[in-house]
């Protein structure tokens, strides 16, 4: 048994950037559990099967033909879907909102249960997700529950789509976060919430820099 840090939060908590970061530092191994919703979403597109389908979609999950590469860094993670190179395919707006429409539908879940927990390897392992610390890995020694208020995480997404050179409303921006929020926060199953035993940190004010170095600072505990 490896230890687990399970790292959990709303949309642009910061999360991606602070997990790929801890795994760097620490050289552990990374999982990007929203990949995993987002493949299915796409392997649906690719197949032809309807996001109201469940007894098919679980049949995608369950035999989701995924590969992720690593490189030496941890930095870069490609993702190789049936074959095929998939990594900015699924990072679209379209994928994250079938990411979040198939991630409410329990079986599908259930489905990429344990799939998520053979990514447990030596020396340890980083998750990244909704329900880390509450479903998959509730023995997780260390559970991180990383928020900021909307405003600020929809700055945040303001402030990439800008760096990219792509236009951006912070306004539409704000109000899809909102919606992603209450969609993650009241489903029926799976909801987004802290674990009993998990660290809030609050980043609203926090840098990159700051959070990382907090999490460090429990996980060498
Ligand atoms: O960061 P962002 O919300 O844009 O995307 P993500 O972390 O890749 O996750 C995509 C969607 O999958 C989220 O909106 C969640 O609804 C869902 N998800 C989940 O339910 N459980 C997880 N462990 C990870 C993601």
């Amino acid at each position: 048994d490896f230890p687990v840090i399970a790292v959990d939060g709303p949309s642009g908590s910061g999360k991606g950037t602070i997990c790929s970061l801890l795994a760097r530092e620490l050289g552990w191994n990374l999982l990007d559990s929203g990949a995993l919703y987002r493949l299915v979403g796409l392997a649906a597109r690719h197949h032809g099967v309807a996001l109201d389908d469940e007894d098919a979609l679980v049949v995608l999950a369950a035999h989701l033909d995924v590969q992720f590469g690593t490189s030496a860094n941890q930095q870069e993670v490609s993702i190789i879907l049936e074959g095929e190179e998939v990594t900015n395919a699924i990072r679209t707006e379209e994928c994250g909102a079938d990411a979040s429409i198939i991630a409410a539908i329990g079986s599908v879940r259930a489905a990429l249960l344990e799939r998520q927990r053979a990514f447990v390897s030596e020396p340890g392992l980083i998750a990244d997700g909704r329900d880390m610390g509450t479903v998959v890995f509730p023995d997780a020694p260390l559970k991180v529950y990383l928020t900021a208020s909307a405003e600020e995480r929809a700055n945040r997404r303001y402030n990439q789509l800008i760096n990219k050179g792509l236009g951006a409303s912070l306004q539409a921006i704000l109000e899809d976060i909102q919606a992603r929020d209450a969609r993650d926060m009241n489903r029926a199953v799976a909801p987004l919430k802290p674990a009993e035993d998990a660290i809030c940190l609050d980043t609203t004010d926090q840098s990159i820099e700051e959070v990382l170095a907090s999490v460090l600072d429990q996980a060498r505990h």
